[in-house]
């Protein structure tokens, strides 16, 4: 295992270009087994864990999978001779229950390990399971694992008592296929849920309204393959943002959609950031400037993303007064603390509220990761911090940043990586 070593106190100056989105290309790489003729070819891929572990998912199912040097992945699933998920791989990475939808479409059965709670909170997926139920699919829990079957999905209306990305994706995928129309209300409005929803219209599916709270699919006979550029990382973009503005540094960030991020934007002005934006790239400087304390409360799209919180917890650790960070979304996402106050925080936690008061200096300290966006706001408070901090557990950086050390790296960070 290995573990990052960051000198701290180094304003970041420079430009840097961001991936493509994680959490846009997994539902992607799932939606390719609904294909009937050609293949998936994807493009804009970020180098990551979960990707690699979608990749090993499908080509245990069977499906062909190639990656030429740029990273692109082409995906062919006429090869596909199995439509099972296993625990060691669910286990490792929740958003498998992607499959769920598109082989119980096509191929009218799946059985996919149950996600198990993880370090975010319990995160159950019963409104997935509920949804494909009332579109006809029979669905057995057994031994950990959901089995499910139907001799054919039947659009329906979904109500979705409460906003879910990945749910609403699985619903998206799996009525494209589907006998007669699927209306979903209440459905996630994410931009990676309406990137999903145009590559699947260009692969043939009849999909209105993805990206407001009601989406309308008109069941189509087949899709066929494409080739589609996923969209810019949103959380990633924001990252780099704080990154910038907890060092106190003027950087660039290109390969971008401002309007993607702009209850961030919003908030680090709101810090004492100087904001400019085109339309791919966004510029921030917070040369000199001590950040002023912001609140946020999490929410759905388009309120502040839950994804977020933890890296403006950091900016608000070295902060000129108090803030209150309200997490509405994940009951256990303030793991991240603990290891801050071992650098010098002072951050208190009351029910899904942090509080924290701003100090003048964080300390370099070792600490652990808990998970992916916990990992990168300590990377963050570490950048910040007098000194050496150390971070172990990095493996949860590496699902869902795309080289991120060689990116800071260029923009004058001192972070290095060491085996353990
Ligand atoms: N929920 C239920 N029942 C369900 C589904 C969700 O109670 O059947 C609850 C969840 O426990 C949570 C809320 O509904 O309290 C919203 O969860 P959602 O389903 O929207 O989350 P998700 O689809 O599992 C995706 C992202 C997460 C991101 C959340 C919220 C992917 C692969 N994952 O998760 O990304 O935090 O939406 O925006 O798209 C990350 O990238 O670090 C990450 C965790």
């Amino acid at each position: 295992m290995d573990k990052l070593i960051i000198n701290g106190m180094v304003p970041l100056n420079g430009e840097v270009a961001i991936s493509g989105a994680k959490n846009a290309v997994l539902p992607m790489l799932c939606a390719s087994v609904l294909v009937d003729s050609g293949s998936v070819v994807l493009k804009n891929i970020p180098h990551l864990h979960d990707v690699t572990t979608t990749v090993r998912l499908l080509r245990s199912m069977g499906v062909s999978v190639t990656l030429d040097d740029n990273m692109n992945i082409e995906l062919d699933p006429s090869t596909i001779k199995n439509f099972y998920a296993p625990y060691d791989l669910v286990k490792t990475m929740r958003s498998s229950i992607l499959v769920l939808g598109p082989l119980l479409s096509k191929f009218g059965q799946a059985k996919v390990s149950l996600p198990g709670g993880c370090a975010i909170g319990t995160r159950p997926v019963e409104m997935h399971l509920d949804a494909l139920t009332r579109m006809g699919a029979s669905i057995k829990i057994e031994n950990g694992y959901i089995t499910a079957t139907t001799t054919k999905l039947v659009g329906t209306n979904i109500n979705f008592p409460k906003s879910t990305v990945t749910g609403t994706e699985n619903i998206l995928m799996a009525s494209t296929l589907a006998e007669g129309n699927t209306i979903i209300y209440n459905a996630a409005r994410e931009p990676e849920v309406v990137d999903l929803g145009n590559f699947l219209n260009e692969m043939g599916a009849s999909i209105t309204g993805h990206g407001t709270d009601t989406i309308k699919i008109k069941g189509v006979s087949e899709l066929k393959g494409i080739s589609y550029s996923a969209l810019p990382d949103r959380i990633e973009t924001g990252t780099f943002l704080v990154a910038a503005a907890i060092t106190g540094g003027k950087i660039t960030v290109k390969n971008t959609i401002p309007e993607h991020v702009e209850t961030i934007i919003q908030k680090l002005k709101e810090s004492g950031a100087k904001i400019s934006s085109s339309k791919t790239s966004i510029t921030l400087d917070m040369k000199g400037v001590k950040p002023k304390p912001v609140n946020i409360e999490t929410g759905a799209y388009p309120l502040f993303p839950t994804d977020m919180q933890a890296q403006i917890t950091a900016l608000n650790t070295i902060a000129d007064g108090i803030s209150i960070i309200k997490e509405n979304i994940f009951e256990n996402r303030f793991m991240h603390v603990q290891e801050m106050t071992r650098m010098g925080a002072e951050i208190r936690l009351e029910k899904n509220c942090a509080i924290i008061s701003g100090v003048d200096n964080l300390v370099g300290a070792p600490v652990m990761a808990t998970d992916l966006r916990a990992s990168a706001s300590l990377i963050l408070v570490g950048l910040a911090a007098k000194g050496t901090t150390e971070i172990e557990r990095i493996y949860h950086i590496d699902r869902g940043y795309d080289c991120i050390e060689e990116k800071l790296r260029q923009l004058g960070a001192d972070i290095s990586r060491e085996p353990m």
